[in-house]
């Protein structure tokens, strides 16, 4: 509850990329739905932002059915909070504007996803000098080019959250750089204007909260990984999760341990640690004198069984897609009311002169 006795709004969101992967699980929905009692919550699935890479139109709208089934097997009771599609709601783009004009471009340039993004498209962001940015489009594949949305992103994420003065916002690690724009937009925002958002806290899961890739422990686990056995799906079938971790990159020796110079096996046991609740000393005891094996076959049982009913649930849903349009129908209504309620402040705030409806 807030110090008004209210309860705190929780905002957060996934990109309706396809399956969500085992990261986004551990690292952020799980989380959530252990949010839904005690505070009003708005979970969004980001069809705008899912753009910014290209997407078959047919498919991008399968995914949102997927995403949001997905939530609910996870564990997103409907009764229980709000789920709803971006871009069903007015007020996402239309605040991101606002916002894109007082933001500085160089900040934008100097956040860490798009200068990932930008180089996986063959560009170099390279620091030249002081804090500018400058572009190579030396070794550049021809046609590769970056859309402003890549750059715009954080801006509109930003909105998300403002637009329902979100109090809590749970994400994993990856998301924390944006956290961070998004509350100095508002600060921003509330001292040329007057006050008028909340500045939202960032929830960051102690464990979980940045899964690595199975393949290259150093990366990310992420979702849209071209290699096949980097990354584990929530609706991943028993047989390909054993395939995918008895392939995972370990480390050489043969001690289980959670350090630096060891990010395969380290990463394997914060999977295990997010899924079985024994931290990081209890593991090291447990697998003590045991080889990667011993590891990878508990590991991979672990996973099968915490991921069963989540499966199972969704291959359920998935089949009632009347069911899931009327969860983002009441999510779309509900999400529109608060929305709309902030939009008209902030447009007060900014000067633009009220509509006259007679
Ligand atoms: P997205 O779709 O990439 O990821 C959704 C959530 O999953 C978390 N996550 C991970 N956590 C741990 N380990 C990993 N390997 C891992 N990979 C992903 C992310 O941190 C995220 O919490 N920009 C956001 C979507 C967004 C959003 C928002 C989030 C748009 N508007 C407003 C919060 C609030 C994104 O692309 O998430």
């Amino acid at each position: 509850m807030s110090s008004e006795g209210k309860k705190k709004v929780i905002l957060s969101c996934a990109q309706p990329t396809g399956k969500l992967s085992l990261g986004n699980y551990l690292g952020a929905v799980r989380n959530w739905a252990e949010m839904l009692e005690k505070n009003e919550c708005f979970f969004g699935i980001v069809d705008l932002h899912a753009i910014t890479t290209p997407a078959k139109p047919a498919l991008l709208r399968q995914n949102v059915f997927d995403c949001l089934a997905q939530y609910i097997a996870c564990g997103l009771d409907p009764e229980k909070c709000h789920q709803f599609v971006q871009s069903h709601v007015v007020g996402h783009t239309e605040l991101a504007w606002i916002l894109t004009c007082i933001t500085p471009i160089g900040e934008l340039q100097r956040m860490t996803q798009f200068k990932d993004k930008t180089a996986k498209l063959g560009f170099k962001a390279t620091h030249s000098d002081g804090d500018d940015l400058k572009f190579s489009h030396e070794g550049a594949r021809p046609q590769a080019s970056i859309n402003a949305g890549i750059l715009c992103y954080p801006v509109l994420m930003a909105a998300d959250i403002l637009l329902y003065n979100a109090d809590q916002v749970p994400v994993g690690e990856d998301q924390r750089q944006h956290l961070e724009l998004c509350r100095d937009l508002a600060q921003r925002f509330n001292h040329q204007y007057s006050e008028t958002f909340v500045i939202p806290k960032p929830y960051v899961p102690k464990v979980g909260s940045r899964i690595m890739s199975l393949s290259e422990p150093t990366r990310k686990m992420s979702k849209s990984d071209k290699n096949e056995r980097a990354t584990l799906f929530i609706l991943d079938e028993p047989d390909l999760i054993k395939k995918k971790i008895s392939s995972a990159v370990t480390d050489s020796g043969s001690k289980i341990e959670s350090n630096s110079e060891k990010p395969g096996v380290a990463n394997l046991l914060s999977i295990h640690s997010a899924l079985s609740g024994q931290n990081t000393d209890q593991l090291e005891e447990h697998f003590a004198g045991k080889g990667y094996g011993v590891l990878k076959s508990e590991l991979t049982e672990l996973i099968s069984d915490s991921l069963q009913p989540v499966r199972e649930k969704y291959h359920e849903l998935i089949q009632d897609k009347t069911y899931l349009k009327s969860v983002l129908a009441q999510g779309a209504n509900a999400a529109q009311k608060r929305a709309y309620k902030i939009l008209g402040k902030v447009y007060r705030k900014v000067g633009f002169p009220e509509r006259d409806r007679t």
